[in-house]
């Protein structure tokens, strides 16, 4: 890890990804999104008609899967055989089965380098359930961003219909409910703040005021990125 990392966890729809983006956009740090791996993988193992419970499948899955991650000018970028994935991951069936696919072993174990490895490349703005606990647990900056249930299903129902989705709040309420509650019960790496992460419940809060608030203290933990911070944005 020889770049700085600021870590981003919590439960899906808090706009986690909106916030770290525009967060690394701030720090000039580069955005990983590690959900579109576990999303990457998921997609891959519905398109080539195996199970995903089922460990040999998902095994040999993932020994056929040409998984890399690569640096753009902004964020990192999850290629598959090549070509970087795109909205065909963000499907309501390839958000379920991303969830299934996680509370797998083998799965995590297989995808901890590809995290790792971008720390190594630049300063890193990293999103997802377990970066600050598992992926990076020396990261310097750790942030818990959190919102209520209902909010964060009305956030994830407005994106999926200007997507053009066909489906109700109360469908996507019910999916985030389940999500949760399967990333919360499993064994490895379960959906929960660590003792060290600085919580913000994004309910009542806008983007910008989120941001503001990362953004100053990791003006505060590294004084450096101070100059940068005020002149951007
Ligand atoms: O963040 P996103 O909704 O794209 O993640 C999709 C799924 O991948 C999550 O529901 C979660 O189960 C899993 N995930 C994970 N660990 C991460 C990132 C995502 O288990 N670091």
């Amino acid at each position: 890890m020889a770049g700085r990392v600021v870590t981003i966890d919590g439960p899906s729809g808090a706009g986690k990804s909106t916030v770290s983006r525009r967060l690394a956009a701030r720090l000039g740090f580069r955005y990983l999104d590690t959900g579109a791996l576990y999303r990457a993988v998921a997609w891959s193992l519905l398109a080539s008609g195996r199970h995903l419970d089922d460990p040999a499948d998902v095994a040999a899955a993932l020994t056929a899967l040409r998984l890399a991650v690569e640096p753009g000018p902004d964020e990192f970028v999850v290629t598959v055989d090549g070509r970087p994935v795109g909205l065909e991951v963000r499907t309501p069936e390839v958000s379920q089965a991303a969830s299934r696919v996680s509370t797998q072993a083998e799965v995590r174990g297989f995808l901890l380098g590809f995290q790792r490895r971008c720390a190594d490349i630049s300063d890193v703005v990293a999103e997802g359930r377990d970066m600050g606990t598992v992926v990076f647990p020396a990261a310097g900056l750790k942030f818990w961003l959190d919102a209520a249930p209902e909010e964060r299903a009305r956030r994830r129902h407005r994106e999926l219909i200007e997507r053009g989705e066909t489906v109700t709040y109360e469908a996507v309420l019910a999916a985030t409910r389940e999500r949760d509650d399967r990333d919360r019960a499993r064994e490895l790496a379960p959906l929960r703040p660590a003792r060290d992460m600085i919580v913000i419940d994004a309910t009542a809060m806008s983007v910008a005021e989120v941001v503001e608030d990362m953004a100053s203290r990791a003006g505060q933990t590294w004084p450096e990125l101070k100059k940068g911070l005020s002149s951007v944005n």
